[in-house]
């Protein structure tokens, strides 16, 4: 039984059809898209042959995560792996950004995967696999709130993992993915989904708590130059002004050393 939070559509989706593939029992969930989340169920299906489950869930919300939580225990009594994937992203600096905005991705990035390890805990009994990002390693201007809360998910899986020895625990970090998130710029989610389930199946020879990440961080380490060749391979579209930002903001911190390279990692 493999649970992904914000599993309508994006990252979250092209896991759910990864997991499928492999003959895996899918829980789709959704926040507010429940139309797209209808039709990426109806495909976990076709793909897995089996049964899955369809549930709206809301991490920013106690209640819709235990009674997300409730149903799947009730109706499967088991989460073999949860996927922490459901986020958000408010891509100003920080001065312009509301209250609401701040909470907005603190809740729902940061509080929400916690309070829906914490639910899902006595019953997961494989993996948890927590997205986290590019900016949970560099800081990246107009990302702070985002980069706060992706750190402190990093920080959270190494804590966890020292809690938890009988699961493993990993943060999948990618870099740029062509999701609504980014206006579609950058890699294909598809390859974040297969990172995503060989971590469940134990793919990656890496301890519990460790980093996996998914792009171009090395390149964005060593120098301002190569990371701005690295995103200009990502995009067919460089008009876009979404593709102008994100060049930007990766140029503007590309020469910013790691600030946490201790943690065991694996780079794809
Ligand atoms: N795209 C990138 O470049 C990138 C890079 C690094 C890390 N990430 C991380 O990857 C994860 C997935 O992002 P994405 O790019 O796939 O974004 P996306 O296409 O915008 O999808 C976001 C998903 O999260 C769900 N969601 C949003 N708020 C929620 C809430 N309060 N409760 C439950 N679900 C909620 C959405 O559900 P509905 O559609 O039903 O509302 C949707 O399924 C995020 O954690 C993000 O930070 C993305």
């Amino acid at each position: 039984m493999i649970l992904i939070t914000g599993s309508s559509r994006g990252i979250g989706e092209a896991t759910a059809y990864e997991f499928s593939r492999d003959r895996a029992r899918v829980i789709v969930t959704y926040y507010k898209d429940r139309k797209r989340a209808e039709s990426t169920h109806r495909k976990c299906l076709d793909l897995s042959g089996s049964d899955g489950l369809l549930l709206e869930l809301n991490v920013a919300d106690d209640a819709s995560i235990n009674r997300c939580v409730r149903t799947v225990v009730a109706t499967f009594s088991r989460i073999d792996v949860l996927v922490n994937n459901a986020g958000t992203l408010t891509w100003t600096r920080l001065r312009d950004q509301t209250a609401d905005d701040i909470q907005n991705q603190v809740r729902t990035n940061l509080e929400g995967p916690i309070k829906m390890t914490r639910a899902c805990l006595p019953y997961v009994t494989e993996t948890i696999i927590n997205i986290g990002s590019i900016a949970g390693k560099n800081g990246i201007k107009e990302l702070t709130v985002c980069c706060a809360t992706k750190f402190g998910l990093r920080g959270f899986t190494q804590a966890l993992a020292k809690e938890e020895p009988n699961i493993n625990i990993y943060s999948v970090n990618p870099d740029y993915v062509a999701t609504s998130m980014t206006d579609f710029v950058g890699r294909p989610p598809e390859e974040v989904a297969r990172v995503v389930v060989r971590a469940a199946k134990g793919g990656y020879a890496v301890p519990s708590g460790s980093d996996i990440d998914v792009g171009s961080f090395h390149v964005i380490r060593t120098s301002s130059h190569l990371a701005l060749q690295s995103v200009y391979t990502l995009t067919a579209h460089p008009s876009n002004t979404s593709y102008k930002r994100h060049t930007r903001a990766l140029a503007a911190d590309a020469c910013q050393p790691p600030i946490d390279s201790r943690n065991p990692c694996v780079s794809m």
